[in-house]
């Protein structure tokens, strides 16, 4: 296997009109991230020493979402096809020594190992591009192959009947020394049906000049290519069947999985118990022998050993439910750590808070956290008990051991140990409701005879 330096190019500046959407189609979510974040995955699996992508429609939208990832961002103004796309990154590039592996930014699944099996090839090809076996050829650019020779790509616009009939198509992904690569692109022309430069005039080309074009095969599934709303939903259907396939795989236990939904970056530990309907959103970790019961909708949260959570819970980012705490129905949890053997069993909103070793969280329980601008901190001790429908009024702090009785709001601290009783007195009026009752029947009656 070469152990050149990698630089990825990222094709991602088309339209994808036939989205209909305002979002620019790599950042529309699969998984739980935008689509390019795949293709990145996978292309960062060969560890580049570089990363660029070019971006054109919604630029600022792309690169505002890849921000955070160690790429270039180039900008293709005009369209003009895949080869011109790919030329873009010349001026990036100009003092990278190795190979150039060109992806496409809508074609998530492309594995590592086909990814590895590219870079393999180029020992003996000077350009490489991966092909697959197609079902329905269509609309794909079609390898004309000698053995292990690929002689040229044809374009399905641009072949001809006997052409069309070869089933060895082309993904779009294809590696290649990057200075080479460049020097080969600045002789494509936009001579062909579409009017574009066609970065699969490479391998025809590269023959001309005296090199040698190969390519690799990866199965069909990987090249899926994402044009529509449909494929979008195609493709995040494939996704889901193989994280469901995997997670059982580890070790999880799911009755319905065709029923629970995973991001890309879902860990669930062995012998954690995933019910049905249950919805995993970005970051999500579960340790091993945790149980997610149904319903439940968890982003940005981790749950540990022993710990219970659901039906119907939902935690989001900053939820950290310890060793054997318990998360019932009808309960929000958000930036708030609920500590060891805590319970919160019962429609409640816990947020930006700690709760304490063992501490139980009454039904209807709230921590009013925010003052229209500011966020406060709630903080609740260990085996403290939190009555029934309390109000815990942010910043506050219940101490260790503490009781608050049902029905209260708690502005003040209440101290370890304490009962912090925060509502009206009960009075009772001897006779009270028979004499009002009476009274309104009499009205009644009076009202109907007027
Ligand atoms: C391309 C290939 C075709 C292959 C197919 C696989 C070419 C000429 N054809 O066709 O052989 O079978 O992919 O799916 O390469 N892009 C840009 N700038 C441009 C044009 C395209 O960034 O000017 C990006 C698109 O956003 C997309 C990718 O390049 O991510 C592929 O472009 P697309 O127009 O979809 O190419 P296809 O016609 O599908
Ligand atoms: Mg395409």
């Amino acid at each position: 296997m070469s152990t050149r330096p990698v630089a990825l190019i990222i094709l991602a500046a088309g339209q994808g009109s036939r989205m209909n959407s305002d979002l620019p189609k790599v950042l529309h979510p699969l998984g739980g991230v935008p689509m390019i974040e795949h293709s990145l995955a996978s292309g960062l699996s060969l560890e580049p020493a570089r990363v660029v992508v070019i971006t054109g429609h919604g630029a600022d939208q792309v690169e505002a979402a890849l921000a955070d990832h160690p790429v270039t961002c180039i900008r293709q103004n005009e369209q003009l096809g895949t080869g011109h796309a790919v030329a873009q990154a010349r001026a990036a590039l100009a003092d990278f020594t190795g190979d150039a592996v060109v992806l496409f930014g809508d074609t998530p699944f492309v594995s590592e190992d086909s990814l590895t099996k590219l870079i393999a090839a180029r020992t003996d090809h000077d350009v490489v591009v991966l092909g697959f076996e197609a079902d329905t050829p269509a609309r794909y650019g079609r390898l004309v192959t000698k053995g292990t020779a690929l002689h040229k790509i044809v374009e399905a616009k641009d072949a001809t009947s006997d052409e069309l009939a070869i089933t060895l198509c082309n993904s779009g992904l294809m590696a290649a020394d990057a200075a080479q690569l460049f020097d080969l692109l600045e002789q494509v022309d936009n001579a062909n049906a579409a009017g574009e430069y066609y970065l699969t005039d490479v391998p025809a080309l590269a023959h001309k000049a005296g090199l040698k074009a190969g390519y690799v095969t990866c199965p069909e599934a990987e090249t899926l290519g994402i044009n529509s709303r449909a494929e979008l939903a195609r493709a995040e259907g494939i996704f889901q069947a193989s994280r469901r396939a995997e997670m059982l795989e580890l070790g999880v236990t799911m009755h319905a999985p065709e029923t629970v939904y995973f991001a890309h970056d879902t860990y669930i530990g062995r012998d954690a118990m995933i019910e049905p309907y249950v919805v995993f959103g970005p970051n999500v970790t579960v340790e091993s022998g945790a149980h997610i019961r149904a319903f439940s909708h968890l982003e940005g949260a981790h749950v540990s050993q022993g710990a219970v959570v659901g039906p119907y819970a939902r935690l989001r980012p900053g939820a950290e439910i310890d060793d054997g705490a318990r998360i019932g129905n009808f309960v929000e949890v958000k930036s708030a750590q609920i500590q060891e053997g805590a319970k919160v069993n019962h429609l409640s909103y816990i947020g930006d808070a700690t709760i304490g070793e063992g501490a139980n969280i009454g039904a209807g329980t709230i921590t009013c956290n925010y003052d229209g601008v500011f966020k406060h901190h709630t903080e609740v001790g260990a085996r403290a008990f939190i009555g029934s429908n309390t109000m815990l009024v942010a910043p506050v702090t219940i101490g260790a051991d503490a009781l608050t009785a049902s029905g209260s709001v708690i502005t003040e601290n209440v101290p370890e140990g304490a009962l912090a009783v925060a509502r009206g007195r009960q009075e009772n009026k001897a006779g009270l409701a028979t004499r009002l009752r009476a009274r309104l029947l009499a009205l009644k009656e009076k009202t109907k005879k007027g």
